[in-house]
C-alpha cells in the first residue's frame, strides 16, 4: 500500500458522483438500521472540520506533509457527508443539512473547547504525539471504510452501494497517508511505540464516539457487525493496525463490538431500542442556540425580521 503526497495534492478532488441513480433512491427500502447507520455517518462526515480544528493547534501540524493532507483530506469529507445527506433526503428523510450540522455543534459545549486545549497541550508534552494521532487516524479511516463496506451488504441498495463505493476509494487513499505515515514514525523508535501501545489501550475510542453517545457507538457496532462476518471484519481491521511497529496484537474495534455484547446481555433493549424508535433526529441545543452561535436565522425567524 503506497501513498505519494504529491500525487494525492494532484488528484484530491470531490467525490465524483456523475451517473448515481438519485431518482432510483426511492424504489428500493431503507431499513431503520440503515437510516440509523447513514444519519450517524453523516454526522461523522460533517464533524470532520471541527476534528481538524484540533489538529491543527497540535505539534503534529508542524510537518508540512500533514498540513498538505489535511488541506485536501478536509475539502473530501465536506462532500461525503454532502452526498450522504442528499441520499437521505431523496429518501424523503426531511432536514436541513446546515442545521443539522450547526445543531451537532452547538450539543458538544464545553466539552468540545476542553477537548481541543487538552489536545494541544498533550501534543506539546508529548513528544511522540503524532504517532499516536497518525495510528488513530488509520484506525479512523480504516473502520469508516469497514463500516460502509458493512452497510453496503446489510442494506442491499443499489445507490447507496454505489455512491458509497465511491466513497470508499476516498477513504482507502486516507488510510494509506494515516497508515504509512504512522508506520514511518513509529518504525525503529521504541519510546513512540510504547507511548502508541499505552495510548490506543487507554484512551482510543471508536470513530464518532463523543459526538454520539455510547449507546450509539454501539447501535452502529452492533448493526453493522453483530454477525460472524462482521466480527471477522473487525478481527481483520485490528490485524492490519497490528502491523504496525509495536502494535502487535492490538484488539481495538473487536473489543468495542464485545463491550457493546456486554452491554446488550445487561440490558436487551441498549443500542437496539434506537434503531427501533428512529432516534436520528438532532434536538437543538438547550444552550447556545445556533442562531446565536452562526448568526444565520431559521426560516421562520427569517420571514419575521423581512416583515418587521
Ligand atoms: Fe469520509
Ligand atoms: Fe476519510
Amino acid at each position: 500500500m503506497s501513498f505519494s503526497i504529491e500525487r494525492y495534492k494532484e488528484e484530491s478532488r470531490k467525490v465524483d458522483v456523475t451517473g448515481v441513480a438519485w431518482e432510483e433512491v426511492t424504489a428500493h427500502p431503507l431499513s431503520k438500521g440503515d437510516l440509523f447507520c447513514l444519519h450517524y455517518m453523516m454526522d461523522i462526515e460533517n464533524h470532520v472540520p471541527l476534528y481538524l480544528s484540533h489538529l491543527l493547534v497540535t505539534r503534529a501540524c508542524m510537518d508540512p506533509i500533514l498540513t498538505a493532507f489535511l488541506a485536501c483530506w478536509n475539502y473530501e469529507e465536506l462532500w461525503h457527508g454532502e452526498n450522504l445527506g442528499r441520499l437521505l433526503n431523496l429518501y424523503g428523510i426531511e432536514f436541513d443539512t446546515q442545521d443539522r450540522i450547526a445543531n451537532v455543534r452547538a450539543n458538544l459545549g464545553l466539552q468540545n473547547s476542553v477537548s481541543l486545549l487538552s489536545t494541544m497541550a498533550g501534543s506539546w508534552l508529548l513528544k511522540d504525539f503524532s504517532a499516536v494521532y497518525l495510528t488513530i487516524g488509520a484506525i479512523n479511516e480504516l473502520s469508516t471504510l469497514t463500516g460502509y463496506g458493512a452497510l453496503i451488504r446489510k442494506s442491499g441498495h443499489p445507490v447507496l452501494k454505489d455512491l458509497l463505493s465511491r466513497i470508499i476509494k476516498d477513504e482507502r487513499r486516507h488510510y494509506a497517508f494515516y497508515y504509512n505515515s504512522a508506520k514511518e514514525w513509529l518504525s525503529g523508535n521504541r519510546r513512540a511505540q510504547k507511548v502508541d501501545r499505552w495510548m490506543l489501550d487507554r484512551v482510543w475510542v471508536p470513530v464518532g464516539q463523543g459526538v454520539k453517545t455510547q449507546e450509539e457507538v454501539d447501535a452502529l457496532a452492533l448493526y453493522l457487525f453483530n454477525d460472524e462476518r462482521g466480527e471477522e471484519e473487525l478481527l481483520d481491521l485490528d490485524a492490519k493496525i497490528g502491523r504496525l511497529p509495536g502494535l502487535s496484537g492490538i484488539k481495538l474495534m473487536s473489543r468495542a463490538l464485545y463491550a457493546a455484547r456486554e452491554r446488550v446481555k445487561r440490558n436487551p433493549r441498549w443500542a437496539w431500542r434506537l434503531i427501533e424508535n428512529e432516534e436520528w433526529a438532532i434536538k437543538p441545543p438547550k444552550k447556545s442556540p445556533v442562531g446565536g452561535l452562526t448568526g444565520r436565522r431559521g426560516a421562520a425567524e427569517q420571514e419575521e425580521a423581512l416583515s418587521s
